[in-house]
């Protein structure tokens, strides 16, 4: 069985080509290379015993490149990663992000269903959940008041192949809600490279231990949690890439849309990822207490019962994991690919 895999040289991308060559999938890799490296690829093939996987840089929005990558190859599965994913970029340039994320699936199904390919497995975000819900958030939670276009991007793009499976009942679609992925390979071969300044806390937590960052901003210590800090459902990207592998084994024989959390259930705070990574790690991160990010909200985590139940997955990896790992990688690699 042959998955493509847009936006396949990027942080979870690279991570999720691994673990299907590891379960034994051929893969193919569309990226335009706007977010990453090729050397990511390179280094997929070594860590899975030399294994080849096609590259075509191109964007996922260019048909005739596409078309030929069907012509190519007989792809059974496609999961979608390519696309910006910047939330204040988004605020600021808004018909970049409309144009690129809903332009590239759009211009993606319409290519797979003309060459008999209907199964799809989208990378969408907890953030199309409503911010009014009650914790934990599960796949009935409400959706919609998005904060950022970044945000419409994927509610509209989940609702896009909604519409497509209700309109012809050949295809299977699996949106993936994921929360906040983190941590990096084991190997340290492999790991999430930012291009500029971190906007998430993980990377910009190990790019503070390593010196590249003098300290680390904690966007508000006066919300409503234990500690006052931000609480967020974080999960390992080798679990989160596991979690495309179950998908595409339910696709198999499920047909029409499902939706699926990818998240542990349980919640750390900005200052517990803190203390865990210079405990994990042995390293100092220092830290100032700064005013609250606009939008972001006091507590987000997932309920993973349904998944666990239906998709047979579940998160096997601890926060001492994902510090460890991500400090591995980013000591190995401290200007990421370019090193
Ligand atoms: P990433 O930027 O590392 O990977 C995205 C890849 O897509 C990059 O390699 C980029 O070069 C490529 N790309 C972007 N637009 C393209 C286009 N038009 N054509 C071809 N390639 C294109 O990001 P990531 O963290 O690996 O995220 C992967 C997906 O998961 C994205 O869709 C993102 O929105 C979604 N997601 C990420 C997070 C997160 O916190 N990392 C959370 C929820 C959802
Ligand atoms: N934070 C800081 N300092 C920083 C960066 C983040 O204190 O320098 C705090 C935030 O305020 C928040 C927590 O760390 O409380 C996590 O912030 P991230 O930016 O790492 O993650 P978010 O939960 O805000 O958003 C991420 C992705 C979104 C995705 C969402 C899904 O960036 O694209 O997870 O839940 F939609």
């Amino acid at each position: 069985m042959t998955v493509l895999v847009t936006g396949g040289s990027g942080y979870i991308g690279s991570h999720t080509c691994l673990e299907l060559l590891n379960a034994g999938y051929d893969v193919v890799v569309i990226d335009n290379l706007c977010n990453s490296s090729p050397k990511s690829l390179q280094r997929v093939e070594e860590l899975a015993g030399g294994k080849h996987i096609p590259f075509y840089q191109a964007d996922v929005r260019d048909r005739a490149a596409l078309t030929k990558i069907f012509e190519e190859h007989t792809i059974d599965f496609v999961i979608h990663f390519a696309g910006l994913k910047a939330v204040g970029e988004s605020v600021a340039k808004p018909l970049a992000y409309y144009d690129n994320n809903l332009n590239a699936t759009m211009t993606l199904c319409d290519v797979m269903g003309s060459h008999g390919c209907k199964r799809i497995v989208f990378s969408s975000s907890a953030t199309v959940y409503s911010g009014d819900n009650k914790m934990p958030l599960s796949e009935t939670s409400k959706t919609g008041n998005c904060t950022n276009p970044y945000g419409w991007t994927k509610y509209m793009g989940e609702q896009i192949l909604r519409d497509i499976a209700k309109a012809d009942p050949e295809w299977s679609v699996c949106n993936l809600r994921y929360f906040n992925p983190v941590g990096a390979h084991e190997s340290g071969l492999i790991g999430e490279d930012p291009k500029d300044i971190p906007n998430n806390l993980m990377p910009y937590i190990s790019q503070t231990a390593i010196g590249r960052r003098d300290h680390l901003s904690v966007f508000g210590n006066d919300y409503d949690t234990p500690d006052g800090t931000g609480v967020r459902d974080y999960i390992h990207v080798v679990d989160l890439a596991r979690g495309h592998v179950a998908a595409l084994s339910y696709l198999q024989d499920h047909k029409g849309e499902c939706i699926f959390n990818l998240g542990t259930g349980v919640g750390y705070s900005v200052l517990d990822m803190v203390h865990a990574f210079e405990t994990a790690n042995g390293v100092d991160v220092p830290y100032e207490i700064a005013p609250r990010r606009p939008g972001d909200l006091p507590t987000v985590y997932s309920s993973p019962e349904k998944s666990r139940q239906v998709l047979g997955w579940e998160a096997t990896y601890s926060l001492e994991d994902m510090c460890r790992d991500t400090w591995h990688w980013q000591s190995l690699n401290p200007n990421g690919y370019q090193d």
